[in-house]
């Protein structure tokens, strides 16, 4: 299908094209080249992998073989003075010429062109595209403790985050329902701890052995996300603490670690260790948050009791900041930067790690908080940017805050421009601010169609707000963008909320 419609004229130039997330800068002349003009690709071999994306898409498209060549149709090349991940892209009637920062910057403009050869019928705009990201941390939570859904809808959702150039995905594995990771030093984690979900304590045990963790890891980096993997504590650990009652606050199963115990200490090192040997990116998440949900009765433990003697700490929260002390040391020997949630400003442990998700909007003061400590910032607050949050006033399942407010992709899209606005330039200091990150919690996603429902194309919005500049956004021309991916996403099966009418895919139900 030959879609022009969204595109505007600028004399004779058309300044939009139809991508997702909208470019940088756009200088298109109305011409167009289809895919079998340009079926050999020349590329240095750091840029095979891209090239091969490259060829695989051409060859769909022209239904012949894209082939590698000493001088090809296509040129890919790192430009060493271009930003890591910022592109350009020269398309004429004979040649396309695309140049990138890096390998991933070069991949960045093989996506722009896979959708334009999707959206125009196996063409590409004749014209110039110049392209680099808003936002350096583009990313996208799945919590696979509460609800499992497995390797395959896992690689679907990374492919469908490298085609709008989202980068970073934070993989929630451990919580209280299950434990979803092989650690081979501590096997009743998931003998025992993987039994069980959100929805059915004796579901059975889901969990990803270290081999899938890895294959994982790497299907990601082929498509140049880095994969955050978060192991949540000292609360939210019940399924290790039942695994292992030695670890309990009270008893197996308790919501937390025991701060007061030296073998908690020992196991979370070597649990630590072996996800920094599965995961090489720089990040390691520890969660931190909600802890009070658990420690109660923390005061009345007796191995509590002793630790506040002995290290003389005044109050629980005091035991909350000894606990963070210890683990920050681990990370940190690890070589991997250290990333909580942001309730962790509220222990007065000083700066403790290098990076906040923060989460809660209600919460503005710890954004500036975090900010004044010196933090990199990751923003993804409940609202807009927590998709377990239902997004239609006539939806039912799901969450609203406070009963009422909700999450439509408008709200995404227009993040967090508005909020920044009203910071005001003094306290957001942007430079702090790594980028924005939308988190999928699973209480009340249980099924894949909930999974697709409650994902698809609030993802699309979030990868725009992510990428392109405030200037830049549009969400007329977003929503007719849309058009291409929805045919796409009705060709892989996903079960999309449909914001052309919202009636047609009904919202499943938990
Ligand atoms: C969170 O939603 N508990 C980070």
């Amino acid at each position: 299908m030959l879609i022009m419609a969204a595109l505007t004229s600028c004399g004779s130039r058309v300044t939009t094209v139809m991508v997702i997330p909208e470019p940088a800068s756009v200088s298109l002349s109305g011409k167009t080249v289809a895919a079998d003009a340009l079926l050999s690709i020349s590329a240095p071999s750091d840029l095979a992998l891209e090239a091969q994306v490259l060829a695989d898409g051409l060859s769909r498209e022209a239904g012949m073989e894209c082939r590698m060549a000493s001088r090809g149709r296509v040129r890919l090349s790192i430009d060493g003075s271009m930003g890591e991940e910022e592109y350009g892209l020269k398309v004429s009637r004979h040649s396309v010429v695309l140049r990138g920062g890096s390998a991933k910057a070069v991949y960045y403009g093989v996506q722009t062109m896979l959708q334009e050869l999707r959206s125009y019928d196996g063409c590409l705009m004749c014209g110039t595209i110049k392209d680099s990201p808003r936002y350096a941390w583009r990313g996208f939570m799945v919590d696979e403790s509460r609800h499992f859904f497995g390797e395959e809808k896992i690689r679907q959702t990374l492919d469908m985050m490298a085609s709008c150039k989202l980068n970073r995905f934070h993989w929630h594995l451990t919580d209280a329902p299950g434990w979803r990771i092989e650690i081979k030093s501590h096997p009743e984690l998931t003998s025992i701890g993987s039994i069980g979900c959100h929805t059915d304590p004796e579901a059975p045990s889901a969990f990803y052995t270290q081999e899938q963790i890895r294959d994982i890891v790497a299907y990601a980096a082929e498509r140049h996300i880095d994969v955050v993997p978060e192991i949540d504590m000292p609360g939210h650990a019940s399924s290790a603490t039942r695994a292992y009652p030695e670890l309990a606050a009270g008893d197996a199963g308790s919501f937390t670690y025991n701060p007061g115990k030296p073998e908690v200490y020992s196991f979370l090192r070597d649990v630590l260790s072996e996800v920094a040997g599965l995961f090489p990116y720089e990040y390691l998440h520890i969660g931190g948050d909600e802890v009070f949900m658990g420690s109660g009765k923390w005061a009345e433990d007796p191995y509590i009791k002793a630790l506040m003697e002995r290290e003389d700490i005044a109050d629980i929260k005091g035991v909350e900041a000894y606990f963070l002390r210890q683990i920050a040391p681990v990370v940190d020997s690890l070589g991997r930067k250290m990333t909580a949630w942001d309730d962790i400003l509220e222990l007065g442990s000083g700066k403790c790690g290098e990076t906040l998700t923060w989460w809660r909007q209600e919460r503005p003061d710890h954004l500036y908080q975090g900010l004044r400590d010196g933090y990199e910032l990751i923003l993804c607050p409940r609202l807009p940017l927590y998709f377990d949050f239902v997004q239609d006033e006539t939806h039912t399942s799901g969450r609203r805050w406070k009963g009422g407010v909700f999450c439509p992709m408008d709200s995404v899209y227009v993040f967090p421009d508005r909020i920044l606005d009203a910071w005001g330039d003094a306290e957001a200091s942007q430079d702090a601010i790594l980028g924005i990150q939308a988190n999928l919690w699973s209480e009340v996603v249980r099924t894949m169609e909930r999974y697709d429902f409650m994902t698809y194309p609030r993802i699309f919005a979030l990868a725009e707000a992510a990428w392109t500049s405030a200037d830049n956004k549009d969400f007329e021309s977003f929503s007719k963008r849309l058009e291409p991916i929805y045919e796409l996403m009705d060709e892989l099966g996903i079960f999309y909320c449909d914001y052309r009418d919202i009636s047609k895919h009904p919202e499943p139900k938990i």
